[in-house]
């Protein structure tokens, strides 16, 4: 069985790592990898080939940057030829990136059996690039692995045939689970200059979010208060960066002592910094899963989660985009709040087992 994965963008990279190792351990199974090049920075891509041990991609379409639609494009076309040339028994794709519905398309159009791996997650926002992502990838797929039962329910109310969806738990936290040991190991806090539980993780990469100056300004101007209680590391995402200095918004942000730019992280040093954080604000969907198994209070600054589970069981709140709701949400964890803590079913880091036992029983 000839297998074909898909990678383009970071949060791609811990979710195909646990099943291209899994793949491996099978002789009737060869399990090929596909980079499309949607990102290409080292601290982006390569690096975590390296941290979490991805064989190098047997095929690198490095299509770079562009509009949604360029970058799609640009996939599918460099995908379509490829595909024809290997012709895989099945297609394997990821989460919810451009990557992920470019090459479901191809997939598709050219007959070839597709397994959507984080199948059935929905926001219900369609402004979200990733909503539409999932959407159009979960209507092509044969087979839809989800993360939680949610995801279920979403799939069989869009009419999706039962057979086809397999609630398997989280290939993300199967990396997670099996780098816990590694990173316990190091104080990587004190590598960053703070103390385990005496700092605040921040992420942002949102369009919604950095592209409109007034809410990103906002953001800011909550971090100005926060910063004063409690330092805030801010690794900056390279979409995020460029809005930053487009609006004008380095030189303000450059007088708080305490709000701390840093470079994109690798996987083990954010990983280690999540687990010894006092709280995480983010806006990435991952980080509100990983957070929810760290046991450390997330504020996911968006209006919805595609991922209810990480708040009916995990640690995440919502508390949108605006300073106030942001600054309330940080004075309720400081005044001790804390989220509930359990594990949601399955994700207990056997899920790469799980998919490949089904596509080998298929
Ligand atoms: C993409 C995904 C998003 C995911 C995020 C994780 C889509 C629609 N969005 O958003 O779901 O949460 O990745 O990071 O697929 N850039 C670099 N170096 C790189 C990659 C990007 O400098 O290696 C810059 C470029 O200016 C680029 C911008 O970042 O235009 C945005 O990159 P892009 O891949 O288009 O979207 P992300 O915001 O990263």
């Amino acid at each position: 069985m000839r297998i074909i994965n898909i990678v383009g963008a970071r949060p791609n990279f811990m979710k195909i790592a646990p099943l291209m190792a899994e793949m491996r351990r099978f002789t009737d199974i060869e399990p090929l990898l596909i980079h499309t090049g949607q990102h290409y920075d080292s601290n982006m891509s390569r690096r975590f080939f390296e941290e979490l041990d991805i064989p190098t991609p047997d095929y690198n379409l490095e299509v770079g940057s562009g509009s949604h639609t360029w970058q799609t494009a640009q996939i599918m076309l460099a995908l379509e030829p490829l595909l024809d040339k290997v012709r895989p028994d099945m297609v394997v794709v990821v989460g919810d990136v451009n990557s992920t519905m470019a090459a479901a398309l191809v997939a598709a159009k050219l007959h070839i059996p597709l397994a959507h791996v984080e199948a059935g997650l929905r926001s219900f926002d369609r402004t979200m690039p990733e909503e539409i992502n999932r959407m159009v990838t979960d209507s092509l797929a044969d087979f839809l692995f989800t993360t939680e039962r949610s995801g279920n329910e979403n799939l069989k109310r869009e009419g999706v045939p039962e057979n086809k969806i397999h609630f398997v738990g989280n290939v993300m936290i199967d990396t997670l689970l099996r780098c816990r040991q590694h990173i316990d190991d190091q104080n990587i806090a004190a590598r960053f200059g703070v103390a385990p539980r005496s700092y605040a993780l921040l992420t942002l990469h949102r369009p919604s979010n950095v592209d409109v100056p007034e809410t990103l300004s906002g953001i800011l101007d909550a971090m100005a208060v926060m910063q004063k209680k409690l330092p805030v590391l801010f690794p900056l995402h390279p979409r995020t960066r460029q809005r930053i200095a487009e609006a004008g918004l380095f030189e303000k942000a450059r007088t708080l002592a305490d709000l701390r730019f840093l470079e994109p992280l690798g996987y083990m040093d954010f990983l280690g910094l999540m687990a010894q954080a006092r709280m995480v604000l983010t806006d990435s969907g991952g980080i509100q899963e990983e957070t929810t198994i760290l046991g450390i209070p997330c504020l996911t600054l968006r209006e919805n989660t595609e991922r209810p589970v990480t708040i009916t069981e995990g640690t995440n709140e919502l508390v949108g985009s605006q300073a106030e709701r942001i600054i309330a949400g940080v004075l309720r964890i400081l005044d001790g709040k804390k989220g509930n803590s359990q594990h949601p079913e399955l994700w207990d880091g056997h899920a790469a087992e799980r998919i490949v036992k089904i596509l080998r029983g298929h």
